[in-house]
């Protein structure tokens, strides 16, 4: 007799013989055909529980406001490997591994794996997990460097309180750049550019181990307290490790992403405060964008900039840690106790300042009132900076332009160029062309972050010759952020850009994420989800 099915498979997302005959497949555990694997031997199945994906792979309480601790037992079939987000785990016989999670966390952080997956060592209570063609890229890439990260972060915040670190690299179609997921987690390949340049990705998921999994925001309406926190904690990582001028540079390719997003939308469109309403019906993941994590940066560095000193803010978010540990709040209890913690801050009544009002961050739309100081990366900008007006000139001063060495360059002084670039395109006829013969190191990059912005610069100046490489990098990978803004390049440009994106979306749609899928419809006019 046939079971009536609850939920949609995704449309032409490639299934697996079904797992278990007579079980219904949620569409939200993801099942990869072999072709969709790096390795293209085996199946493979990930689930991703951020925002309210989880509710279809078990039953929950599927709010982040409620924690709680779990155990499971997953057997798989011979020749593959389970794992999951779990404290503790252990193979038992019959291809059955048993796991646990000993300290209570959200339904949205509980994740499991199965694939053909191998595991290398990379540090004392690190290692790296990818499928056999990748295990050597992944060890060669953080071997070594995790535990200092780990190190500066336990410094600065308090314990690290769940045991093991461990990274999972997933499959290209996976549709984040990292997913926090406790004690593994889990990134996309595309970090593995052989020179540890998009590390920052590793530090951001490293710094949610208190900002997110300890401390948790209550609703997804304040997701800036899980983002803006670990913003702002990656960039204390990452200035204690690579320096204040490297630090601001980052920082500032990260402000450009605010920029363009408050652009793209309207700086008073609802979703650019960091409280946002998110009415029932409406799926968080809907409402994501760029401000909780850099407009909450900009918040958390001025509630810093209040303190005026550095290691007194840095006891205080060890202290906020512990306060909140284990629980989730809301900005009021953050702030709360913020004012409770600097009582001469509260007496002068720093909630109140007129421009800079608490309330006003939370519940206005726009562009931050305080923007933090990255003068110290001008040292890295300003070449970068100078570089870009060349290139938009209107007759070119070849000789200035190849007076710039950029061979020295680090991979985010070329990503702040290429922005620069980006953001002054199109430039006069025939420049990008030149732009690009001179640096293939640019051009013909295999870094994705580079590669992003190059086909962005592509696309913005109609350069035909090079629309391959637009769909080179879309068939290579499926991460939503890189995704969505090449869609709307293209579907913003030219009669033959659209045609490109339909040619490109019509062979690749099997292999996105379906939510990515139903974005990328939405871009194109096919009737997908909300965007
Ligand atoms: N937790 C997020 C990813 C996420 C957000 C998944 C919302 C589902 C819904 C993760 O920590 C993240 O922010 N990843 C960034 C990395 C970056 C900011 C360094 C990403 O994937 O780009
Ligand atoms: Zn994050």
């Amino acid at each position: 007799e046939e079971i009536p099915t609850p939920f949609q498979l995704p449309q032409g997302a490639a299934v697996v013989e079904p797992p278990l005959t007579g079980v219904l497949v949620p569409p939200q555990v993801c099942w990869l055909s072999p072709e969709q694997t790096a390795g293209k031997q085996k199946p493979y199945m990930y689930t991703q529980g951020q925002a309210v994906l989880n509710r279809s792979f078990f039953p929950c309480f599927d709010t982040p406001s409620v924690k709680f601790t779990y155990s499971a037992t997953v057997k798989v079939p011979e020749g593959f490997t389970a794992v999951m987000s779990a404290t503790s785990w252990e193979k038992q016989k019959d291809n059955t591994f048993v796991f646990k999670m000993s300290q209570p966390i959200p339904s949205y952080l509980i994740a499991l794996v199965v694939g053909d997956i191998v595991s290398a060592d990379v540090g004392p209570r690190s290692r790296v997990w990818a499928e056999p063609c990748l295990i050597e890229a992944a060890k060669k890439e953080y071997d070594g460097v995790i535990e200092e990260f780990l190190e500066v972060g336990e410094k600065l915040f308090g314990p690290y309180v769940w045991g093991r670190y461990d990274i999972l690299f997933m499959p290209p179609s996976f549709p984040f750049g990292g997913m926090e997921n406790p004690c593994l987690t889990f990134v996309t390949p595309c970090l593995l550019a052989g020179d540890r340049s998009l590390v920052d990705v590793i530090i951001h998921e490293i710094s949610h181990s208190w900002f997110g999994n300890l401390v948790t925001n209550a609703t997804w309406g304040e997701f800036w307290l899980n983002e803006g926190f670990t913003m702002y904690a990656q960039r204390r990582i990452s200035t204690e490790v690579y320096g204040l001028p490297y630090t601001c540079l980052e920082a500032a390719t990260g402000r450009a992403l605010l920029r363009q997003h408050m652009d793209a939308t309207g700086e008073d469109h609802p979703l650019n405060k960091l409280r946002v309403v998110i009415e029932p019906g409406v799926n968080p993941d809907d409402t994501y964008n760029e401000t909780p994590y850099e407009k909450g940066y900009c918040f958390v560095s001025y509630l810093a900039h209040l303190v005026g000193n550095q290691s007194k803010f840095d006891a205080f978010l060890q202290a906020y840690v512990n306060r909140f540990k284990f629980q989730s709040i809301t900005a009021d209890d953050t702030l709360g106790f913020f004012l409770e913690y600097f009582p001469d801050l509260k007496e002068k009544g720093v909630d109140t300042i007129p421009g800079f009002e608490f309330d006003r961050w939370l519940n206005v739309p726009g562009w931050p009132p305080y923007l933090p100081d990255l003068s110290p990366g001008q040292q890295l900008m300003r070449p970068a900076d100078e570089l870009a007006e060349l290139w938009a000139a209107d007759g070119l001063n070849m000789e200035a332009i190849e007076a710039v060495d950029i061979m020295g360059w680090r991979t985010y002084q070329l990503v702040y160029f290429l922005d620069q670039v980006l953001q002054k395109s199109p430039l006069p006829e025939g420049n990008v062309e030149r732009l690009s013969k001179m640096y293939p190191k640019i051009s013909k990059a295999q870094n994705a972050e580079l590669r992003l912005r190059w086909c962005q610069i592509v696309l913005k100046n109609n350069l035909e010759a090079e629309y391959s490489k637009v769909k080179d990098f879309l068939h290579s990978q499926g991460k939503q952020k890189y995704t969505l803004p090449l869609y709307r390049a293209m579907w913003g440009g030219s009669e033959a850009t659209r045609a490109l994106a339909m040619e490109i979306f019509s062979a690749t749609a099997p292999q996105l994420h379906v939510n990515v899928q139903n974005y990328v419809k939405k871009i194109l006019g096919l009737g997908g989800a909300e965007a």
